[in-house]
């Protein structure tokens, strides 16, 4: 039989369920309380009239919040690239070439080492709330390569997605449709048992709108759905594709057309902005006050990679998006849980309302605004994972 657990004294409860407590999009509750049965969340409501369960928690005074769900990494790979970093900060410019060093890295490494390092920034992201997260392939670009990162990661979350198409395999350059063939038979069939989504870089130089729908509409015939990195180095097809092929998640969205936008607020596909990225190849920030005004659903995530943006914090990416990205403390922690359930196309986590998976995030503050606030401080204090304190 499952025991049960009320967080009490919490001053500042999000639950993303506006049919609660203040009927904002985050649903604030103060002075709130959690009652978790098993790994659910059973009730949520004023702490005064929370009913009597086994064990007591006193958050102290402090904001709980919905574990953060991170709807983009990459975080199986081998190595890092300091130095391609270092150039970039004298001012050389980010062109996913350095792709290449990784996949060399990732291809050497063993096994154990990849799990040690995917486990490594498991816990970090844990550490600072992440109590979800979807994770890539795309640093092998082999058969056994791209089916090995997959089984790894596999091995650690649900939210697997097969990124065979993130750069032409350096093995291919002379042949680039041998690798779509490639990409859209053997390794897809290898790689499809281990996967949710599929993925392709649409980008110059990487793969273009054909080829991009081309894996995509293969990987939907072999039960993946399909998820796109779009427009984030240039203007491109990548976000009027993933619209049209309704992909979960149209991710960076960096530089977007009035078309783009446009698509983006008449489908079902998720804005997944990755701050992480802009900060660390000094690109320009997408324009978040630009989708939110037009209505479309935006979700915050860490696009951990070596490359284009070595963090696995969410309380990093809120910040940026709250100063650099023009977005509101509350869109942007609402972006950085509920927004990226959405992207996930999950209805069970990113929310506290009864009945929700019971992750929860308490802060060493009274309010989720501090996320944004106080910047760099580590802030959180407490993290539940199915209704288990891990953290
Ligand atoms: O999402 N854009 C493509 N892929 C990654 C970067 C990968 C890398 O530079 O290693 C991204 O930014
Ligand atoms: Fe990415």
């Amino acid at each position: 039989m499952s025991s049960s657990t009320v967080i009490t004294n919490i001053a500042t409860l999000v639950t993303n369920d506006p049919s609660l407590g203040d009927g904002s999009p985050l649903g604030l509750i103060q002075d709130a309380a959690v009652v978790i049965d098993g790994d659910r969340v059973a009730w949520t409501g004023e702490s005064s009239k929370a009913p009597a369960t086994d064990n007591r928690v006193d958050a102290g005074g402090r904001a709980v919040l919905p574990g953060f769900v991170d709807s983009h990494s990459h975080l199986v790979f081998a190595g890092d690239r300091t130095q391609e970093f270092n150039a970039r900060m004298s001012g050389r410019s980010y062109t996913a070439g350095g792709i290449r060093t990784t996949v060399a890295a990732t291809r050497a490494a063993s096994d154990a080492e990849l799990e040690a390092n995917l486990t490594r920034y498991l816990d970090e992201a844990l550490r600072q709330g992440t109590t979800t997260f979807e994770t890539k392939s795309g640093y092998g670009l082999t058969v056994e390569d791209e089916s090995r990162a997959l089984r790894l990661a596999a091995k650690h979350t649900d939210e697997v997605t097969y990124l065979g198409a993130h750069i032409v395999s350096p093995d291919y350059a002379d042949d680039p449709a041998a690798y779509v063939a490639l990409v859209t038979g053997e390794m897809l069939d290898a790689c499809a048992p281990h996967a949710r989504w599929i993925d392709v870089f649409c980008e110059k130089g990487a793969f273009d709108g054909d080829q991009a729908r081309a894996i995509l509409t293969a990987g939907r015939a072999k039960g993946l759905h399909p998820r796109v990195h779009a427009n984030q180095l240039s203007y491109g097809p990548g976000v009027q594709l993933a619209v049209e092929l309704d992909a979960a998640s149209a991710d960076h969205c960096t530089h977007l057309t009035d078309a783009d936008v446009d698509a983006l607020a008449g489908g079902n596909t998720v804005a997944t902005l990755l701050p992480g990225a802009e900060f660390s190849t000094r690109a320009e920030w997408p324009n978040a006050r630009r989708l939110l005004d037009a209505g479309v659903t935006v979700a915050l995530s860490t696009d951990c990679n070596p490359g284009s943006s070595f963090t696995s914090s969410v309380p990093f990416c809120i910040a940026l998006a709250v100063r650099d990205m023009r977005m509101t403390p509350d869109e942007a922690v609402w972006a950085a849980t509920a927004g990226g359930a959405a992207a996930l196309r999950r209805t069970d986590i990113g929310r506290l309302g009864p009945g929700a998976r019971a992750d929860l995030t308490l802060l060493d503050a009274p309010s989720h605004v501090h996320l944004a606030y106080r910047p760099g401080v580590p802030l959180v204090s407490g993290v539940w994972r199915r209704g288990e304190r891990v953290v």
